[in-house]
């Protein structure tokens, strides 16, 4: 379902962040992608959510060449994934709920709904507590939480999740990556970017391994 075919990231100063990526991850699949810091792993996933182009290589997802969306199909492309940024995104003087809601508002979904779905998976984070506080009064660890309650609460075909557990005490860790094992059996396809080899080690699944911008496993 994502297939990427000799896949080059170059920006400006001659910095190659990827170089000559390919491989397939099959729809339903768990996939960690790892490798040290500056590998590469941020670009690799930023490319599957359409924040960037390839320089070069072809990228499809459902059989769909992302390499020839139009920018104007961008937002409807992205219903389908659900990104946990390494920075989380979150905007600082908004409530969680409203952070969260607001995905589904933009979506479309009943008033009623979005309140059902919001308290939902602030549940499953560990954070009804702080639904009505605004991100900026969260500590960095319960902010990660809000940033993975939204990419899920849209309950997206795709998870990418970039380093979700950086931020995490090591229970809190075990915790998020049950989770995503959890939302993985009910169908979605799961990325995690971390270069934490004891997650890894302890859950297993597939492994693309990244060095230098290149395929290293
Ligand atoms: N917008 C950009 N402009 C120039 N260089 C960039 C840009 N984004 C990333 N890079 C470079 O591309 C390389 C890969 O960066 P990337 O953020 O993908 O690494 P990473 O594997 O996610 O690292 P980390 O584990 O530290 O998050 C690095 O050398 C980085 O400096
Ligand atoms: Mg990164």
């Amino acid at each position: 379902m994502i297939q990427l075919y000799h896949v080059y990231k170059k920006y400006p100063e001659d910095i190659t962040a990827l170089s000559d990526i390919t491989f397939k991850v099959e729809k339903g699949d768990f996939a960690f992608l790892t490798g040290p810091s500056g590998a590469g792993k941020t670009t690799l996933l930023r490319l599957l959510f359409f924040e960037e182009k390839p320089t070069s290589g072809q990228i499809l997802i459902d059989g769909r060449n992302l390499t020839k969306l139009p920018k104007s199909r961008i937002p409807y492309f992205r219903r389908n994934i659900g990104f946990i940024f390494q920075d989380f995104k979150l905007i600082a003087e908004w409530t969680v709920y409203d952070n969260i809601s607001f995905v589904l508002e933009v979506l479309g979904v009943a008033k009623k709904e979005i309140r059902k779905r919001v308290i939902r998976v602030l549940g499953m984070v560990g954070l009804q507590n702080k639904i009505a506080k605004k991100i900026q009064t969260l500590s960095g660890g319960e902010q990660q939480r809000v940033a993975i309650a939204r990419a899920i609460v849209k309950e997206p075909k795709i998870l990418l999740a970039d380093e979700p557990t950086g931020n995490l005490d090591p229970d809190m860790a075990c915790e998020i990556m049950e989770l995503f094992y959890e939302i993985n059996v009910r169908g979605t396809t799961v990325i995690v970017a971390t270069h934490n080899m004891a997650l890894i080690k302890r859950y297993g699944g597939r492994l693309i391994s990244l060095k230098y911008g290149r395929l290293a496993a």
